[in-house]
């Protein structure tokens, strides 16, 4: 079955629109008070930062509310990570995603949007209940790779690897995405699911909520990551340790559009919100060295830019740019908290 969206143009607002409107046409027979009662009590859940002792998501209702609240929200921090793949990694074309951990099938979504050559989904899930609703999702695709993705049973620490990902013949996958997972596991197995990512695919992504708490274990997976000779491809631009001290964390911001859906479970009235999320990519693949990454919003003022950046020498610093550096200046101003900075 062609990918309908397999053209040089595709538009990755295509498939957002589409799980917009795929979330809202299945979810319609749930009730929004009882899916609001469920955000509430998943919000709650993800603040406490503890290791949950049981499946989080066990049943039909607290699934519906979490896909109507976070694959969007989810959907938003892969794509702004996939938009930096594009440049920070040129060779990375994904035709098979492994997604572990992958609940309701976010991050086949957001492959879908900025990957055209997608050709597999593999999603690998705890959760029957999660397994049935991301399926169900995912059947309503335009995006071929989305309807034929597979579904399987596992649960990291007790079951085996899918033998067609067990990595006898090489690596399987392009990318292994961990997405919000790795906090959701005690310390004994953090280790243990990134290095089950770096055994499948070329290419992995951390991504963990923008705290503090979530930046540290996003800190722990790119150690063992950098460890096993995966290069950082984002967001640091250098190898070397983290050079963000104190309270500061590197967190990055994506905005999120919220449909009617997506307010009326929150509670919300704003059109959008910002996710705010940590993550690391690191990858065999050649990477496409850059100068440095805005990780806060630039400072502006007349005539001057103040730009917080990590660089490449491994340093974090502010870089004031002036209106009298002309061409540099006009750079500086379109930079934003997230983007890269180019040589
Ligand atoms: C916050 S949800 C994230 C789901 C999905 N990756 C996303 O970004 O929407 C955490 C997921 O991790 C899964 N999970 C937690 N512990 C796991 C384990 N030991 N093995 C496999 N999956 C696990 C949960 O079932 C849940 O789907």
């Amino acid at each position: 079955m062609p990918n309908d969206l397999a053209r040089p143009d595709h538009d990755p607002r295509a498939v957002v629109d589409e799980l917009r409107d795929v979330l809202a046409e299945t979810l319609a027979g749930h009730r929004v008070e009882a899916l609001a009662g469920r955000v509430a009590r998943l919000i709650q859940a993800y603040r406490s930062g503890s290791v949950p002792a049981s499946v989080i998501l066990d049943d039909p209702v607290t699934v519906a509310a979490y896909a109507a609240y976070r694959m969007p929200a989810t959907v938003a921090a892969l794509s702004a990570v996939l938009e930096q793949a594009a440049d920070a990694v040129p060779s990375l074309r994904v035709r098979r995603l492994v997604d572990l951990g992958g609940g309701t099938g976010a991050a086949g979504w957001a492959v879908a949007a900025w990957a055209p050559e997608l050709e597999q989904v593999d999603v690998l899930e705890q959760s029957e209940p999660a397994r049935a609703l991301g399926a169900g999702l995912a059947t309503a695709s335009t995006v071929a790779a989305l309807r034929e993705s597979r579904w399987q049973p596992w649960t990291l620490g007790r079951s085996a690897l899918p033998s067609d990902l067990a990595g006898e013949q090489g690596v399987p996958a392009d990318l292994a995405v961990l997405s919000y997972v790795v906090g959701e596991l005690p310390d004994a197995l953090r280790h243990e699911a990134v290095a089950t990512a770096m055994s499948v695919a070329s290419t992995v992504l951390v991504v963990e909520p923008g705290t503090p708490a979530g930046y540290r274990r996003v800190l722990g997976a790119r150690e063992v990551l950098v460890g096993a000779g995966f290069r950082v491809a984002a967001p640091c631009p250098h190898q070397g340790p983290c050079p963000l001290a104190g309270d500061d964390w590197c967190h990055l911001p994506a905005r999120v559009e919220r449909s009617a859906l997506h307010r009326a479970v929150k509670g919300a009235e704003l059109s959008s919100e910002d996710e705010k999320f940590s993550y690391v990519l690191a990858t065999r693949l050649p990477v496409e060295p850059y100068a440095g990454r805005v990780i806060r919003h630039p400072m502006i003022r007349k005539g001057l830019v103040g730009l917080p950046l990590c660089q490449a020498d491994g340093t974090a610093a502010q870089r004031l740019v002036s209106k009298r550096q002309g061409a540099a200046y006009k750079e500086a101003r379109k930079l934003d908290w997230g983007d890269a900075l180019q040589h």
